[in-house]
């Protein structure tokens, strides 16, 4: 499938100009930082699995990686442990519950049921093989920078508004380390969890990132393989269908039918296998904690380049 360029910037704009009327959500207020977002900044960014970029609006401006994070750490994870270890440890099941939800861990006898998840993406860190929390934190940050061609840093602003209000994650840390899910010490993985969330991605990153992912695994930019092995990305594919999106994430597979991932910073991403990613940034969420602009124009952008795995 090979769209041409003029299709794609046409569905980018078309998009980003219809959804900037659109005014509801409310920016996440649990993390202070990202309270204080303008909610108003909205960017739009396609990258296609042969490298051609295209962009509108705020597609530069830096915001928190947040839950996205979590499907570049699992692609470290899935590599070091292998793909059936790593699904008998994490799981790949949706939760049906928020997404920093205790009461699933607890129903699920402290497992963590999927990575996409806090509670599994805790239990992801704590399974990347390194000698402690700084080497672990460092092949995240360079993973993360792998899958979108530019070095990315950290933002000490976002960690430590996040790092000062993690309480609820230290706790299902420490559930997971009782139920045996967590494989290094839980405030070391809470503590590099929180890092990773707290790193600064433009919308043209994103795209990047997810592009490389497209591309099963190589980055279609720099030409960079990153993820270790092709084989890992059918089921990276499968894990974010099921929770990429929460408690929405069964209604964006019937509606939308792409994977996709959200952070509670305002950034979405949705991949077309072989073909582009869709990346968009607003930081006004819905109540299952998703950018309700970003996925309205992520929808409107697959629509007119028909864009549907199903
Ligand atoms: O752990 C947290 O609560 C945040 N650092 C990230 C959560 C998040 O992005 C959920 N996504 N919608």
């Amino acid at each position: 499938m090979n769209i041409d360029d003029a299709a794609i910037q046409a569905a980018v704009s078309t998009a980003h100009r219809d959804q900037a009327g659109e005014h509801g959500g409310k920016n996440a207020s649990y993390i202070p930082y990202l309270a204080s977002v303008d909610p108003a900044l909205f960017g739009v960014s396609v990258v296609t699995a042969d490298g051609r970029v295209f962009e509108a609006g705020d597609a530069r401006f830096e915001f928190a990686l947040e839950s996205i994070s979590k499907v570049f750490s699992m692609a470290v994870a899935m590599g070091d442990v292998g793909l059936q270890e790593f699904h008998d440890k994490v799981g790949a099941d949706p939760t049906g519950e928020p997404f920093n939800s205790v009461i699933s861990v607890v129903l699920h006898g402290d497992t963590p049921v999927s990575p996409l998840v806090n509670a599994g993406a805790m239990s992801t860190v704590s399974l990347i093989t390194a000698d402690g929390p700084e080497q672990r934190w460092e092949r995240i940050l360079a993973a993360q920078g792998a899958f979108a061609g530019r070095r990315i840093t950290l933002s000490d602003a976002v960690n430590d508004s996040e790092q000062s209000t993690n309480f609820h994650n230290r706790a299902i840390a420490w559930l997971l380390y009782s139920g045996g899910t967590m494989y290094s010490d839980p405030m070391e993985a809470c503590d590099v969890y929180t890092r990773q969330c707290s790193t600064l991605v433009t919308t043209v990153d994103l795209a990047t990132m997810g592009a490389t992912i497209a591309a099963r695994g190589t980055n279609p930019v720099t030409r960079e393989q990153v993820i270790s092995n092709p084989a890992l990305v059918p089921p990276m594919l499968a894990e974010m269908t099921m929770e990429g999106l929460y408690t929405a994430s069964g209604d964006w597979a019937y509606r939308v039918g792409l994977p996709g991932k959200s952070g509670v910073g305002g950034g979405v991403l949705a991949i077309m296998p072989g073909v582009l990613a869709i990346a968009a940034f607003s930081p006004p969420l819905d109540p299952a904690g998703n950018s309700v602009r970003g996925l309205k124009a992520v929808a409107q952008i697959a629509d007119a380049l028909n864009l549907n795995l199903y």
